[in-house]
């Protein structure tokens, strides 16, 4: 049979199995594909290298393969472990980030192997490194976008949940308030009539008590069912502080302190709900200190903002409890509804304010109310 010499001397060249090795691990460029001697220093070095990495093969060969680990890496000493699990078990598989010559990360998936002589004496390491960087890159995308979408999800469920929670408050307490009256009205009529009888009375009286508590939940609900649509306009802070101070029973061993800014911005809300809304927060404030303390009602202002702080010097919140406070029903007290916080934060969300809270356990609580300051044309 008659070759023709150029197909012959190929086919003899490639039947050396050095030479046919090289050419096939210089033609993958997807792989950084380089031996390491039994230090860990770079003995060969492919094009795949060269484009993952970013070193020629000249500047890398003899140097320590750590220059491809980040600061963390090095700290915890990860490329001399890898070296020692890949000789004591053949091989090693890693993944983390790794550095590129001009500094740059990628995400790498790394195989590290023991290479042995035939009488079992290790003499190097192969090392294959892949770039899953953009793999990376789209999975951590999708993860954030399926947080984010998770986050809404929980969102729109609350909203729904607060919106029937609101309805069934309302109508319930719409119902309650008929048969409240009636009990009333019967109990007068009892202490009208009824002889001076000492246990009659005290029973009366704890009916009486009984009812006015039952009262006092059913315009809780209904303040938390009827957050209407508020009428807001520019309205001054200080004003409303001042108006709810003034109304304020402050109990014994209670010191009140105001600390209102002078030129405060207006602000576009519905000053009747903002009102309230304060009144809650002292309300808490009052009875988080039974044994006395000092409230301080403050407002202050930034370029965006403006504030109300209310501080007391009172029990203070449980770190787990601070995140529930402001859901309805969500109380620690005996006698408390726990619809306060709940309210409150449904009536500055209308109108515009958000609201946040710091506690520290038997030193106090301070909550800060933010509005954003009413453009000049509004
Ligand atoms: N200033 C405060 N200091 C300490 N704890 C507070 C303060 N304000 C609120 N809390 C905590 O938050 C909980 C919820 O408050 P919220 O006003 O919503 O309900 P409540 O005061 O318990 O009942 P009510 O419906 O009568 O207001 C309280 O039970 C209390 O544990
Ligand atoms: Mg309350």
């Amino acid at each position: 049979m008659a070759k023709r010499p150029r197909s012959h001397a190929s086919s003899k060249a490639l039947s050396d199995t050095g030479l046919r090795f090289r050419l096939l691990v210089d033609s993958v460029i997807d792989y950084a594909i380089f031996m390491l001697d039994t230090e860990g220093r770079v003995v060969t070095w492919n094009p795949g290298a060269e484009r993952i990495k970013g070193y020629r093969a000249q500047e890398i060969r003899g140097r320590h393969y750590s220059c491809f680990y980040p600061e963390e890496a090095l700290r915890a000493g990860t490329p001399a472990h890898l070296l020692q699990v890949a000789a004591a078990e053949g091989r090693c598989e890693d993944e983390g980030w790794r550095l590129r010559k001009d500094g740059s990360r990628f995400w790498a998936n790394v195989v590290i192997t023991a290479v042995r002589d035939g009488a079992g004496r290790l003499r190097g390491f192969s090392k294959v490194t892949r770039d899953l960087t953009e793999p990376r890159r789209a999975q951590e995308a999708l993860e954030e976008k399926t947080r984010a979408l998770e986050a809404a999800q929980e969102a729109l469920v609350r909203r729904e949940r607060l919106a029937i929670l609101g309805q069934l408050a309302g109508g319930l307490s719409h119902e309650l308030r008929n048969p409240l009256g009636v009990v009333k009205n019967s109990a007068y009529y009892l202490r009208m009539v009824l002889p001076a009888d000492e246990a009659a009375r005290k029973h009366l009286a704890i009916i009486e008590r009984e009812v006015q508590t039952a009262n006092r939940i059913v315009t809780a609900l209904l303040d938390f069912a009827r957050v209407s649509v508020p009428r807001r306009v520019p309205s001054d802070l200080n004003a409303m502080v001042r108006a709810r101070l003034e109304r304020e029973a402050v109990p014994d061993g209670v010191t009140v302190t105001a600390a209102l800014a002078e030129d405060l911005p207006l602000v576009a809300v519905d000053s009747e709900q903002i009102v309230l809304a304060i009144g809650n927060l002292i309300l808490n404030a009052l009875q988080a200190m039974p044994g006395g303390g000092t409230l301080t009602v403050e407002t202050s202002w930034t370029a965006q903002d403006v504030l109300i702080g209310v501080t007391d010097t009172g029990v203070g919140i449980a770190p787990e409890h601070v995140d529930k406070i402001f859901e309805p029903l969500f109380t620690t007290k005996a006698r408390g509804i726990g619809l306060g916080l709940a309210v409150v934060k449904r009536l500055l969300e209308a109108n515009g304010g958000r609201i946040t809270v710091e506690s520290t356990p038997r030193q106090g609580s301070r909550f800060l109310v933010r509005f954003p300051r009413a453009s000049e044309d509004s």
